[in-house]
């Protein structure tokens, strides 16, 4: 059983961690519709599955937009064919202590992390159910959606509600055929952490590398994730296997934090 034929679409799928579920999916046989700001980046991943012999097709969209994700569905809809899959990826980081953030970043956080999440969900169900077929929603979590971070406060608050909505899309769907997970990866190689590991120093005044060295200390397997360790658990919640998983936020952080 596999994932080959399916459409599936990746939000924020130009780098990091989108960009590695996109190259594993293609792979394993499924076609890609890459969603991101970033149009440069998305062209480059499709470059890279077209090498690999896979189909991808690009679509440049603000997730925090909900119009243009549900014109990024219907694109992906109508190019490949098809619509299987929605991965809800895309998202920013924010290091910033509660007592100074602003109403601003908040706005900001919220619009893309928590509305992008929702209309993902109202746009991947609503294709669904006009196509009379089964679906499979998954959402991007983090070890922030499951403990409180310092200095990660609003971003961790954005990913509780990224578990909470899971929870309820998987609830309200399920009479459709429709299942609804995520997945929360720990501290992963991309320019995200690199962001934050930055942010982190200027905030605090620690050398770079210090919010990073305590954070692998803590990690189990002893090592810093890749977007390679992520894409293993999003294959198996994108692909057949998991047709019985749905509300699970699932942890794939190399042992950070046990649930
Ligand atoms: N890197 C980590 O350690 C880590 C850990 C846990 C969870 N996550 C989550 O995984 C997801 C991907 O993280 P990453 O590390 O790959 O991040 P990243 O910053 O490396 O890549 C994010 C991608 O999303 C795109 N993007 C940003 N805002 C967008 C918007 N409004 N609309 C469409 N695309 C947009 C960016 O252009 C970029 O290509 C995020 O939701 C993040 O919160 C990351």
């Amino acid at each position: 059983m596999s994932i080959e034929g399916k459409v599936v679409l990746v939000t924020g799928g130009g780098q990091g961690i989108g960009r590695g579920i996109a190259l594993r999916l293609a792979r394993d046989g499924a076609s890609l519709c890459l969603v991101d700001i970033n149009r440069p980046a998305i062209d480059a991943v499709a470059g890279e599955i077209a090498a690999l012999g896979g189909k991808a097709t690009t679509f440049v969209a603000d997730v925090g937009d909900r119009e243009q994700v549900h014109a990024a569905i219907d694109h992906a809809e109508s190019t490949l064919g098809g619509f299987d899959v929605m991965i809800n990826n895309a998202g920013i980081a924010q290091v910033q202590p509660l007592s100074e953030v602003t109403e601003e970043e908040i706005d900001r956080i919220l619009r893309i992390n928590v509305k992008g999440v929702i209309w993902g969900i109202q746009a991947a169900t609503a294709k669904f159910v006009a196509r009379g077929q089964k679906g499979k929603i998954i959402n991007a979590c983090s070890v922030a959606g499951q403990d409180g971070a310092a200095m990660l406060g609003v971003y961790s608050a954005t990913k509780f509600a990224v578990r909470s909505l899971t929870q309820s899309a998987a609830k309200e769907f399920a009479s459709r055929g429709i299942t609804v997970n995520a997945y929360c990866p720990g501290i992963v190689d991309t320019g995200m952490w690199e962001e934050i590991d930055e942010r982190f120093s200027a905030v605090t005044g620690a050398p770079r590398g210090t919010i990073s060295k305590r954070a692998i200390d803590g990690i189990a397997l002893g090592r810093m994730e890749t977007p390679e360790d992520v894409a293993g658990l999003v294959a198996f919640l994108a692909g057949p296997d998991s047709d019985y998983v749905t509300g699970q936020s699932i942890m794939v952080d190399g042992g950070m934090v046990y649930r």
